[in-house]
C-alpha cells in the first residue's frame, strides 16, 4: 500500500529535478576570452561586458539605464542614495519578502516601515501603503514575488498624490511584465539580482535600472567611489566600490542570450502545472491579475488549505520533498528575520530611531498566515523539468491529499 515517503514508503519521484545554473561552451569560450583579455575587474567602469550587458539587459526588460553592480541588495542601497534618500526618513517595504528589501534603506540611513501583503497576490496591499504613509515617508518598495506582479497601477497612483519615490524589487521578476510595460520599467528604479538561484544568473550580481538618465549616472558614480559621470565630470559622490567584474558581466552575456528560450519553457510549464492544479483538493493558486500580462518563474507559490490537510505549511513541505517534489515554506515574516532581532539596536539607525525597531509588538496577519501556514514554495526547476516533471509534482500533491490524516499525526496541533 502507498504509503508517504516522509513515514518511510517510496517516494514519488526519484529522479532529480534539473540542476541551475547551466552553462554550455559558450560560457567557458566568453570566460576565456575575459581571461585572456586581462580586463578581469570593473575599473574603469563600465567594462565592455558590463557596458554590452547594461545595453542589451534594458532592451530585454524593456526600458530604463540600466547600471550593473554587484548584487540586488546593494542595488536599492544606491537607488535610494543616487535619489538623496536618507537619513531619518520613513521607506515603506512589504512584511513578506527577502531581508535585504528592509536592509537597504536602513545602511542608507533610513526608516523601514513595513506593511502587510495581499492575500491573493502575496505582494504588498496598496490600501495599507496608503495607510502607512506620513509626513517623513519619501519612498516605497514594492516587491514582485515569485510569478507576481503588484498591483502597479495603484502604487504609482498613491506615488504621484503623495509624491513619492517607486522602487520594484524585481529579483524576482526577470522579463515579467504588467500591462506590457516590464517591472522595473514603471517605477523610479528597478533592481535585479542575478544571483546563482535567480532565473537569469551570473552567479553574483545585481542591475539597476533608472528611468532617468540623470539618476543612472549618479548611480554609477556612487558605485565607482564616487568618480564623477555627467559630461563635465564635476559631480563626485559620496561612493564605494561596488562595481562589477567583467569575468561575472561575461557569463551575463551568454546568459541573456539563452533566457528568452528559458523563459518561454518555464511559462509554458506553470500554464500546463495550473491545468492540473485546479482540480487538486485543500491547494489554492494565487490570483492571477490579467494586467499581468507576462510573468516570470523564477519561484512559484501555492496555498494550502492548513484545516484540509490538517497540518501546516512546514509539515506539508517536509512530506512533500520527502516525495521527491523539492518545495520550502518561503520567506518568514519580516520582523521574524534575524537581522531585526536584538542585536540590531546596536546599529546607527536602529540606536537613533528605537521606536522604529521595535519588531515583536508588531504583527502582520497576512504575512504570518503565509509564513507559517499556507505558503509552499517551488523552484524554477520544476517548470524545466517536462511534463513528467510537472505530472510528479501533481502526483506527490495527489498523495499528500490521500494520506491527510497521517499529515495530520505528523503535525497534530496545526
Ligand atoms: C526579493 C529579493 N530582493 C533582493 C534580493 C537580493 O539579491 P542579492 O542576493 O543579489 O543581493 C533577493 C535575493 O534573493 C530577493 O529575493
Amino acid at each position: 500500500m502507498d504509503k508517504l515517503a516522509v513515514l518511510g514508503g517510496d517516494p514519488i519521484r526519484r529522479e532529480k529535478y534539473p540542476a541551475w545554473p547551466i552553462f554550455d561552451e559558450r560560457d567557458i569560450e566568453v570566460v576565456t576570452r575575459t581571461v585572456k583579455s586581462g580586463r578581469w575587474g570593473g575599473f574603469p567602469y563600465p567594462g565592455p561586458n558590463t557596458a554590452e550587458f547594461a545595453v542589451k539587459f534594458a532592451e530585454m526588460q524593456g526600458g530604463g539605464f540600466a547600471v550593473p553592480m554587484l548584487n540586488g541588495t546593494i542595488t536599492m542601497e544606491v537607488a535610494l542614495r543616487a535619489a538623496g534618500i536618507g537619513w531619518g526618513v520613513e521607506v515603506i517595504v512589504p512584511a513578506y519578502t527577502f531581508q535585504a528589501t528592509a536592509y537597504a534603506p536602513m545602511v542608507a540611513g533610513a526608516l523601514p516601515v513595513l506593511v502587510d501583503i495581499d492575500p491573493d497576490t502575496y505582494c504588498i496591499d496598496p490600501h495599507k501603503v496608503e495607510e502607512a504613509i506620513t509626513e517623513k515617508t519619501k519612498a516605497i518598495i514594492v516587491v514582485h514575488i515569485a510569478a507576481q506582479m503588484v498591483d502597479m497601477d495603484a502604487i504609482m497612483e498613491i506615488a504621484r498624490n503623495h509624491k513619492l519615490l517607486v522602487i520594484e524589487d524585481s529579483a524576482h521578476a526577470h522579463g515579467a511584465k504588467w500591462r506590457g510595460m516590464g517591472a522595473g520599467t514603471i517605477g523610479d528604479f528597478g533592481s535585479f539580482s542575478l544571483q546563482s538561484a535567480k532565473s537569469l544568473t551570473t552567479g553574483e550580481g545585481g542591475v539597476l535600472l533608472c528611468k532617468d538618465p540623470e539618476m543612472a549616472q549618479r548611480a554609477s558614480s556612487i558605485i565607482d567611489c564616487g568618480r564623477p559621470k555627467d559630461p563635465e565630470g564635476l559631480e563626485y559622490t559620496m561612493g564605494v566600490n561596488y562595481r562589477w567584474s567583467e569575468l561575472h558581466a561575461a557569463l551575463g552575456l551568454v546568459a541573456l542570450e539563452r533566457f528568452p528560450d528559458q523563459f518561454k519553457e518555464r511559462e509554458s510549464m506553470a500554464d500546463y502545472l495550473e491545468e492540473s492544479l485546479s482540480e487538486v483538493p485543500g491547494i489554492k493558486m494565487l490570483k492571477r491579475d490579467l494586467r499581468l500580462t507576462r510573468r516570470s518563474l523564477y519561484r512559484y507559490i501555492i496555498k494550502i488549505d492548513p484545516e484540509f490537510f490538517g497540518c501546516n505549511n512546514d509539515t506539508f513541505c517536509k512530506a512533500l520533498t520527502a516525495e521527491g517534489i523539492p518545495v520550502d515554506t518561503g520567506y518568514p515574516p519580516m520582523n521574524h528575520y534575524e537581522l531585526f532581532q536584538p542585536g540590531l539596536s546596536k546599529l546607527p539607525v536602529p540606536s537613533a530611531f528605537p521606536e522604529y525597531f521595535d519588531f515583536k509588538s508588531m504583527s502582520f496577519p497576512v504575512a504570518e498566515r503565509a509564513s507559517w501556514k499556507e505558503s509552499v514554495w517551488m523552484g524554477e526547476s520544476i517548470f524545466r523539468s517536462g511534463k513528467r516533471g510537472v505530472d510528479d509534482l501533481i502526483a506527490g500533491l495527489n498523495k499528500l491529499v490521500r494520506h491527510r490524516d497521517d499529515l495530520n499525526a505528523l503535525n497534530p496541533n496545526a
